[in-house]
């Protein structure tokens, strides 16, 4: 089915293109032409402004042509990970990426991530990410009596974690690894880049409680270096080279 919606009227000068978005598609309920959880592609035709994200063509759907399209998003900036989404076969944040940046003469595909059961069109069940991501106790582990002041850290070792702390958790790494994919087991790589971040933290007393985790047959080891994780991560964190880390502080014993 192809659906158009119109061009809105203040668009006035300012330099537009014609688009056509395929929308992988999915009701639990099904619906008049699909079954309940069918899959179908579903093609609309928009006019877009040159600065247009794929978030702004999804919600230009949603509020003029099909209400009925249903995808996450809160920030729309970057920095709430809600609107991670296959687009052209690429994990990608919908409100980070460029219409124009995409080939739009050509269609451009938008589907949910992979490897997460589908809940309805572009929205999964994070759950399983979620859980492996609580397995590794992603919180400051102490002991002894609180500080009266706040726990203080050189520059130099506030740096070996400073990668690992812009983890928004959209999931994009995790959804885009083949073991993930086909294991089943597996805890993704975002889990370990949220322990990395605790386990090379000077502050943190807990690294060995989260090593032995990762030593686990779900760990760190399913890992085969694909570097997908690493292309997709829309923060530009060095997913692999967190997950070689780890390795190399379970071989080594070193932390
Ligand atoms: Fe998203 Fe990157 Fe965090 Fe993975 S590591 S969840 S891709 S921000
Ligand atoms: Fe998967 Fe990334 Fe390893 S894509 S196999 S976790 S390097
Ligand atoms: Fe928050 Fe895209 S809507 S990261």
């Amino acid at each position: 089915m192809t659906a158009t919606a119109e061009a809105p009227a203040e668009i006035g000068a300012v330099e537009t293109f014609e688009v056509t978005l395929r929308v992988k598609r999915q009701n639990p309920e099904g619906n008049d032409a699909h079954g309940p959880g069918e899959e179908y592609w579903e093609e609309f035709q928009l006019t877009c402004l040159a600065t247009d994200r794929v978030l702004d063509a999804l919600h230009q759907i949603k509020w003029n042509v099909d209400g009925t399209l249903n995808f996450r998003r809160s920030c729309a900036h970057g920095v709430c990970g809600s609107d991670a989404m296959r687009i052209n076969a690429k994990n990608r944040l919908a409100c980070s990426t460029l219409l124009k940046d995409l080939n739009p003469a050509r269609p451009i595909t938008v589907e949910p991530i992979a490897g997460l059961p589908v809940l309805k069109d572009l929205i999964v069940d994070m759950e399983p990410f979620f859980a492996s991501y609580r397995e590794i106790m992603p919180f400051l582990m102490t002991t002894g009596p609180t500080p009266e002041r706040e726990r203080l850290q050189s520059p130099e070792d506030r740096e070996r974690f400073d990668d690992t702390t812009k983890c928004i958790l959209c999931a994009a790494c995790t959804t885009a690894c083949p073991v993930f994919w086909t294991d089943g087991q597996y805890f993704g790589p975002q889990a370990i880049v949220g322990a990395h971040r605790f386990i090379f933290d000077s502050r943190d007393e807990g690294q060995w409680e989260r090593l032995e985790i990762l030593n686990d047959r779900a760990g760190v080891w399913k890992c085969r270096t694909a570097f997908n994780c690493t292309e997709a991560c829309p923060r530009g964190i060095e997913v692999t080279k967190a997950i070689s880390e780890v390795k190399h502080a379970l071989n080594t014993g070193e932390v």
